[in-house]
């Protein structure tokens, strides 16, 4: 949400500005902006839009080798030229770009002198007068200003007085540094910095940092200097791209497979017939202790929390919830030893689930993280956790992450589920499950032109439902999730069960219902929700496993089947999750939506 990147060296800094902000564009895509310090002036060139509303604004002719970016996400004002960062003093001599919320924003303005001059709604710029009201050194400039601000921030400063150096600052949105050679970068976001360095150091809150391009120094708050090793990460993805496809998104879809097969790399270990997960921190003994699980998570990954819920719940025999993250945090939990908690998140910056983290971790729990970025907050935050290793997700919609969080979730359940009542052989059982999981997306994938088909003739819908039973309830949330995100028809998800007492009153001939079908006891009830919608006319596209019998009374039933591989409680809900995507995406294409950067959204949501 909203993307920050920062250079200082001997490089021409535009360049390196712009490829930055191509590659945050996907935390924010409202408008963008750049300050450089050219010939000891403030440049700044800002503009609503896309970046390439940007590219066409800019003058080639602006050359210098320091200067900060920014890509919005719209919460103060709307996404406008004068709203987009950086943002600057009245006088031009400093620019800055925020990310977060400044809550005491009015409080602020009323310390400047009434004739400062205010260009946009912002809450940011209020931090760039602020500075102006300095003079002197720079760092203490920003530090005194940050000790005024309450709320949230991830910031970036240049001053014209100060041609070289560029000050960070954090506070509940993440700056990472990257160290290069004679050089220095700053970013929100691992992605700006790959192609440049791996070698980077993660601010804390409440800590400031001096780039120049000799080096950085790091205090806190109260002056004190923190020492801080850069970190070597890994950069295998520093040159990801679209593959060649049309959209991340489809190449996120199609490359499920591969990134299942990563997310179970190393970690199925036959001998034991369990899960290896060396990163939970916890011995089979701390696992044998815990009595309840509380999964907490934003969105699609709170839905993957939901599955697996279902997953541990079932193999494990212990009473598992998950919950929105926020919800939980506000409602003053309690939080008990001998509960589990596990937060999800493919960023590992989401602000609620972080939040989330901190009450709990601050009560006494232990948290687990299910975390696809390595390096990030949550990462950093929790007692232990899973990495999915899906790789980088850059379309807003979450595809192979949401995957590789169900996937973790599978192994997690037969590790818990081993050390209670799943025997050796059902173990076994269940690890030739996950070794077939990647095929069976293949086999999915295989479908896609029947889906697409489908996905067209319902493309002009008003609205749609997704009906699912137990286990098939998160599948459906999921489903309708990707739907509304990407294509814009409104998508609902109820649990079958409920469709009677309320939802019904929507099904018309113009409302498909997506009915999800698993092979499992429940199929008979399932058909029968799908005859209630048959009854009033609604067309159903029924998603199912089953085989045989079952298979042709649906067929029969249904105006559309898509008929995927027959899978266990722990593999279902991503085979179907994948057809679901399928049909999302091609409904969105058929639109001609955008569907990787889709309206009002953003990837990584920083604020609250
Ligand atoms: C998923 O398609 C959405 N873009 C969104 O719901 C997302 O899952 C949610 O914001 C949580 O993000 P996170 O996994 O990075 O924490």
């Amino acid at each position: 949400m909203c993307g920050i990147i920062a250079y200082t060296g001997k490089q021409q800094v535009m360049p390196i500005l712009l490829d930055g902000l191509k590659r945050l564009e996907y935390r924010g895509y409202d408008s963008t902006g750049i300050s450089i310090v050219s010939r000891k002036k403030i440049k700044t060139t800002k503009a609503a839009g896309k970046l390439n509303v940007l590219e066409s604004k800019l003058q080639s002719e602006i050359t210098g080798h320091c200067g900060i970016g920014h890509t919005r996400w719209a919460t103060h004002g709307a996404p406008t030229d004068d709203n987009a960062h950086p943002h600057t003093d009245t006088d031009n001599r400093i620019a800055v770009v925020h990310n977060g919320i400044i809550e005491n924003v009015d409080a602020l303005k009323a310390m400047l002198d009434p004739k400062c001059e205010f260009k946009s709604q912002t809450d940011s710029e209020v931090i760039a007068h602020l500075l102006a009201t300095h003079s002197g050194d720079l760092m203490t400039a920003v530090r005194d200003t940050l000790s005024l601000i309450v709320g949230t921030y991830g910031l970036a400063v240049i001053d014209q007085q100060n041609p070289d150096t560029i000050i960070i600052a954090r506070n509940g949105s993440p700056v990472i540094i990257g160290v290069g050679d004679n050089e220095m970068l700053a970013a929100s976001d691992m992605a700006a910095l790959s192609r440049y360095t791996n070698q980077v150091v993660h601010l804390d809150d409440g800590e400031i940092a001096k780039l120049t391009p000799n080096g950085f120094d790091v205090v806190t708050m109260d002056s004190t200097v923190a020492h801080k090793e850069a970190m070597t990460l890994n950069n295998t993805n520093a040159n990801y791209d679209r593959g060649g496809h049309p959209h991340y998104l489809y190449r996120e879809i199609i490359d499920q497979p591969d990134t299942v097969k990563q997310t179970l790399s190393g970690r199925l270990d036959e001998r034991f017939s369990t899960a290896r997960l060396g990163g939970l921190n916890l011995e089979a003994r701390d696992l044998i202790g815990v009595k309840r699980i509380i999964i907490l998570g934003c969105g699609s990954a709170y839905y993957a929390g939901l599955a697996g819920a279902s997953m541990i719940e079932s193999l494990a025999r212990i009473p598992v919830s998950a919950e929105p993250a926020a919800e939980f945090r506000y409602r003053n939990p309690v939080i008990e030893q001998d509960t589990l908690y596990i937060v999800v998140s493919q960023s590992g910056e989401t602000f609620d689930t972080l939040a989330s983290l901190r009450e709990v971790r601050r009560k006494g729990g232990f948290v687990l993280g299910i975390v696809n970025s390595v390096g990030s907050t949550i990462a950093r935050e929790v007692d232990g956790g899973i990495y999915m290793h899906a790789g980088p997700e850059v379309s807003v919609a979450s595809t192979k992450a949401y995957t590789g969080m169900l996937t973790a979730f599978s192994l997690l359940a037969l590790l818990l589920g081993r050390t209670r009542d799943v025997s050796p052989q059902q173990g076994n059982r269940i690890i030739s499950e996950l070794k077939e999981l990647p095929d069976k997306i293949s086999q999915v994938l295989a479908i896609e032109p029947e889906i697409a088909k489908i996905a067209s003739k319902y493309k002009h819908s008003q609205s749609a439902f997704y009906i699912g039973r137990t286990n098939g309830y998160p599948i459906a949330l999921e489903g309708a999730q990707k739907l509304k995100e990407i294509s814009y028809i409104h998508a609902e998800a109820y649990p079958a069960s409920e469709l009677k007492h309320g939802p019904l009153a929507l099904v018309t001939d113009q409302t498909p219902c997506v009915v999800i079908l698993p092979n499992d006891d429940l199929l008979p009830k399932t058909i029968s929700s799908m005859e209630e919608i048959k009854a009033r006319g609604g067309p159903v596209i029924a998603l199912t496993s089953a085989e045989g019998a079952p298979a042709d009374r649906i067929a029969k039933l249904a105006d559309h089947v898509i008929s995927v591989p027959d899978a266990n409680e722990l593999t279902l809900p991503a085979i179907m999750g994948v057809a679901l995507q399928l049909l999302a995406y091609h409904s969105a294409v058929s639109l001609g939506r955008d569907v990787d950067q889709p309206r009002n959204l953003a990837k990584s949501v920083t604020v609250e």
